[in-house]
């Protein structure tokens, strides 16, 4: 086995200890792994063992990360590329000397179907892919235990936030329109697809939780008996142009939609998943998981999230509340506090650290806006 041997190659993570050599590795993905590593944990308090399936492992950081830290009773790490089998070997040495490791190199969906064929059924399965995840939405589901979870990645914000409608109906079976709250859309296209397929199935998912880095999609799924998709959670969200303010369609309501603010056409997109992105009982478990370890960057995130939760399916940008009020760019916290004096609840999002999520409409935000500004 060939250990690496550049030095500038040698890193840590967490509690990993690895060499990357010419394998795909982001040390800026650190804050995705810590959150699989915190959702893991917590999947392990509550069935009580942990069965991984890293399907897409590169140097493998992420397995020895679950195993580590985590506490993982098996990890299965697949890389298509086999070049990388000595440097896999040398990283996961430890979890293979104790036998709690076995590594492949397949194609991700001839390993689902295997583990399929065999009834080899995993608790959560790791699918960080480059690219599009369209392809792995389906087949992922095939390798998963009922009530396990499935980790995914999207990198192809392109085509979810609007700029290939075509490609968006290969990928998502969706017509993904542009607008100022599109990359939280991007979260939704993808939950939406997957709570299709897994529907094909009888079976549902339950979002744990969503991110966008800035620039690629990360969700933690839970594959689930009952199916969960219906005509309430999974739909359209229309955007007027013309006003700025959003809201949701219906399947019934298709055919007669305009802005219920002044009458004009809607901007559609759709059809995706319009419930909610985080699971509130999950991720307040993570944070305080994320506390005792002292990973207080995580838990802030964690805080952002869980105050996302119970708002509509999109965003105002500060930038377009400024634009159509024809004033400068409100501050953020004080147009949060605005709003809530005014009785509308208001809060930051981690999609955009330049925007808010509200009940109100465009409007009334700019209305408040423009009060702030004489206020100043
Ligand atoms: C984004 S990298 C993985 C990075 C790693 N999970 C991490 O957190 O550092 C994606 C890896 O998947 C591998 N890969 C791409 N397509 C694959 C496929 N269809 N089946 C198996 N592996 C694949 C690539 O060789 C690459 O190493
Ligand atoms: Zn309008």
């Amino acid at each position: 086995m060939n250990k690496p041997q550049e030095e500038s190659n040698y890193y840590s993570e967490g509690k990993a200890k690895f060499y990357v050599g010419k394998a795909f590795y982001n040390p800026e993905s650190k804050v995705v792994r810590d959150l699989g590593i915190l959702a893991a944990n917590i999947y392990r308090q509550d069935f009580g063992r942990l069965k991984i399936l890293d399907a897409m492992s590169g140097c493998g950081v992420r397995s020895l990360r679950y195993w580590l830290e985590s506490g993982a009773d098996w990890i299965s790490v697949n890389e298509g590329n086999p070049e990388l089998n000595s440097l896999l070997h040398h990283n996961l040495r430890e979890a293979i000397a104790q036998n709690c490791c076995h590594i492949t190199h397949q194609d991700a969906h001839r390993l689902f179907f295997d583990c399929y064929h065999r009834r080899d059924y995993y608790d959560l399965v790791d699918v960080d892919c480059f690219g599009s995840a369209a392809g792995y939405l389906s087949t992922m589901l095939w390798a998963t235990k009922i009530n396990g979870l499935m980790y995914l990645t999207s990198t192809d914000g392109r085509t979810a936030t609007g700029h290939s409608t075509q490609n968006s109906l290969q990928a998502y079976g969706a017509y993904a329109r542009s607008h100022p709250a599109a990359q939280e859309q991007a979260l939704r296209l993808l939950i939406g697809s997957v709570q299709q397929q897994a529907a094909t199935k009888g079976l549902g998912i339950e979002p744990i939780f969503s991110l966008f880095t800035g620039k690629t999609y990360r969700v933690m799924l839970r594959l689930v008996k009952q199916i969960q998709l219906t005509e309430h959670n999974y739909g359209f969200l229309g955007y007027c142009h013309h006003c700025g303010n959003y809201q949701t369609v219906s399947w019934r309501k298709l055919g007669k939609v305009a802005c219920v603010h002044d009458e004009r056409p809607l901007t559609i997109s759709g059809a995706m998943w319009l419930g909610e992105l985080h699971d509130l009982n999950n991720l307040r478990r993570m944070r305080s998981l994320a506390k005792l370890w002292k990973w207080q960057q995580v838990a802030g995130l964690i805080d952002i999230m869980t105050n996302e939760v119970n708002f509509p399916p999109y965003f105002y940008t500060l930038a377009e509340i400024g634009r159509r009020g024809k004033l400068d760019i409100p501050k953020r916290s004080q147009l949060i506090q605005a709003l809530q004096a005014n009785g509308y609840p208001a809060g930051v999002t981690h999609i955009n650290a330049q925007a808010i999520k509200t009940d109100a409409n465009i409007n009334t935000c700019i209305t408040l806006a423009h009060k702030l500004k004489c206020q100043n």
